[in-house]
């Protein structure tokens, strides 16, 4: 089943054209990864599917649907809470860990301590954090290694209980061993969750990914399951990039 639907999509930036008539099926609970070069418009293309893009004053042409409807029909708070994002750097909130992982349910209107504390629990058991932390849920989240913030920041992303969560470039930061931490949280959330990777390291895309798009200079070059994106890819200019030639 697809969840996102991209209708020949065009983004700006002020009238500089960035993506150009994009069209994609985003299929429900698998991961999708967006790999290209530099510059290609990848951060541009997440921002547009949770409207973040308005916000940082860009604009889109064409349609992205959600569930069938047209993003522009749900409010942005929807969307951003439909939608969650966890970026390159991690940013932990400067607050204990627990209040950064009960922030955002208090937003929403949770106030039950009990209710709030199985959020703590459960999120930072899925994302592996909680063995690691238990005894220190007061400290500050900045105290944490890099590692154990960015899984931190994927568990405060899940707080709200997203249908979808994108993460752009989420390891580049990170050593080996915390890279296989996330890449194997993303393979277990993505039972649960529909997953969406920008990533700059196609042997991750490759490991983890069941569907991935190829953008090249804002249009979508190639978008197929990641075994033949991989290993049979149509396009010329496809099979340059993953044999590295550009990027
Ligand atoms: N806030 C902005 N205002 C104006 N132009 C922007 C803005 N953000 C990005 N751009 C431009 O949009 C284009 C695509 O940028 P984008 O960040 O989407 O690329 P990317 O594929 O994510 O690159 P990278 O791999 O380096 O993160 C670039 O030309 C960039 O300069
Ligand atoms: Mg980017």
């Amino acid at each position: 089943m697809d969840i996102i639907e991209l209708k020949s999509l065009d983004a700006y930036y002020g009238n500089k054209k960035i993506l150009n008539n994009i069209n994609m099926k985003i299929k429900k609970n698998k991961i999708t990864a967006i790999i290209g070069p530099s510059g290609c418009g990848k951060s541009t293309l997440l921002a547009a599917l949770n409207r973040m893009l308005e916000e940082n004053g860009g604009s889109t042409q064409g349609e992205i649907k959600f569930d069938g409807k047209n993003i522009l029909s749900y409010s942005k708070d929807d969307m951003r809470k439909r939608i969650g994002i966890v970026f390159q750097k991690p940013a932990p909130f400067p607050m204990s860990i627990y209040k950064n992982l009960t922030y955002a349910p208090m937003y929403y209107g949770i106030q039950n301590r009990k209710k709030l504390d199985e959020i703590v629990e459960n999120k930072l058991k899925v994302s592996g954090l909680f063995e690691e932390v238990k005894k220190d849920l007061n400290m500050s989240a900045l105290r944490l290694s890099g590692g154990q913030q960015q899984r931190l920041c994927i568990a405060r992303a899940l707080t709200v209980e997203p249908e979808v969560l994108m993460l752009d470039e989420p390891c580049s930061a990170l050593d080996v061993k915390n890279t296989a931490n996330i890449e194997e949280m993303l393979l277990k959330l993505s039972e649960n969750y529909t997953i969406i990777i920008v990533t700059h390291n196609l042997q991750q895309a490759k490991r983890i990914s069941d569907y991935t798009a190829f953008i090249l200079d804002g249009e979508l070059v190639e978008y197929d399951e990641t075994e033949t994106i991989f290993n049979a890819p149509r396009d010329k200019k496809t099979r340059e990039y993953i044999e590295g030639i550009y990027g």
